[in-house]
């Protein structure tokens, strides 16, 4: 195995073992909040899981070799990706957590899609079969969360009178329009850095569309008579996004990239199926049927980023000075 080629395949496992560890503490915490049995038996039998993956991620680092204060060194600076969004806010309701986890499952998902094509250019054909067994169990947990929708919906809103509804859909709506603001400032930046013309395509052409997302998010939230001042709050509180202190000082910034976009992808699938059932129960059909629609805008941008995954990764090698691959 070339070197350049062993110390990306060493990387990528660095990055999926620190994204493990920081799962195993979400997962130890989760079904406390998820506030439905259910749930919390998703989010305690995926702790097994979990538990199962990071060891068989160390073994092959070890099986590889690598150097422990090397490891130690690239897990400092891998840490920062999961922690973006994901580890940092500490979800208040069941829903925002089910979200959480249901994002972070595809930001697992993506990275052991990309750790798989980094394998199978070095030949290394047992962290492949690794990487394509756990990356299985991911999307089966992601599945597990979407199934739980409902239940996420019904935790969230038990403590809520029936008359307080519209006022809770007001919340959520200030949430996804907050989302959005978030999604225009990743795409914003990663078109800039995207590095492979397709994927910077795809970002383009999202960006504007989740313009209109915004836009139309914004609309239903007048219509309600909500006032700016409840959604800008809400903004302030979610904060800017700053891709480049993450991924800047990364030589494989567009692989990266894209999986994490497809993570922010599934967050928002997540908050707009919620709101679809939120909106229904309290009979505004209007904002039901546009959290329906922007759902799917959401699924199709999610597929069109992962589709670009192998050639973002491919443009990640050659920044390294890896070249194409044989044949
Ligand atoms: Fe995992
Ligand atoms: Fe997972
Ligand atoms: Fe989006």
């Amino acid at each position: 195995m070339a070197d350049a080629l062993k110390e990306q395949l060493i990387k990528h496992l660095t990055d999926v073992h620190s994204i493990e560890e920081q799962a195993l503490q979400q997962m130890q915490v989760a079904p406390r909040l998820a506030r439905d049995p259910v749930l919390a038996g998703a989010f305690r039998e995926h702790l097994i899981e979990t538990q199962e993956q990071e060891r068989l991620v160390r073994s092959r680092l070890d099986a590889l070799e690598a150097d422990p204060s090397k490891i130690k060194d690239l897990a400092a600076r891998a840490g920062g990706v999961g922690m973006v969004l994901f580890a940092r806010s500490q979800p208040d309701t069941p829903g925002k957590l089910v979200s959480h986890a249901y994002s972070y499952e595809h930001m697992e998902l993506a990275a052991y899609e990309l750790l798989s094509i980094v394998a199978e250019r070095a030949g290394d054909q047992d962290t492949v079969a690794v990487a394509r067994s756990i990356a299985e169990q991911e999307a089966v947990m992601a599945e597990r969360l979407a199934a739980g929708f409902d239940r996420a919906v019904e935790a969230s809103l038990r403590e809520v009178a029936r008359d307080d509804l519209g006022n809770q859909l007001g919340k959520y709506l200030a949430d996804v329009h907050a989302i959005e603001a978030q999604a225009v400032q990743l795409l914003e930046q990663g078109q800039a850095m995207a590095g492979d013309p397709d994927l910077q395509k795809v970002f383009t052409e999202h960006l504007e569309e989740t313009r209109a997302q915004q836009a139309a998010v914004q609309a239903r939230l007048h219509a309600r008579g909500e006032r700016p001042s409840r959604f800008k709050n809400v903004l302030l509180r979610v904060g800017g996004l700053n891709l480049s202190a993450f991924f800047g000082a990364q030589p494989d910034t567009p692989a990266k990239l894209a999986g994490f976009a497809f993570a922010f992808e599934h967050l928002e699938i997540a908050a707009y199926e919620q709101l679809m059932r939120v909106a229904q129960r309290a009979g505004d059909d209007e904002t039901a049927r546009l959290a329906e629609r922007i759902a799917g805008e959401e699924r199709a941008a999610a597929a069109s980023i992962r589709a670009r995954f192998e050639p973002a990764m491919q443009a990640a090698l050659r920044q390294q000075g890896i070249g194409a691959p044989a044949g």
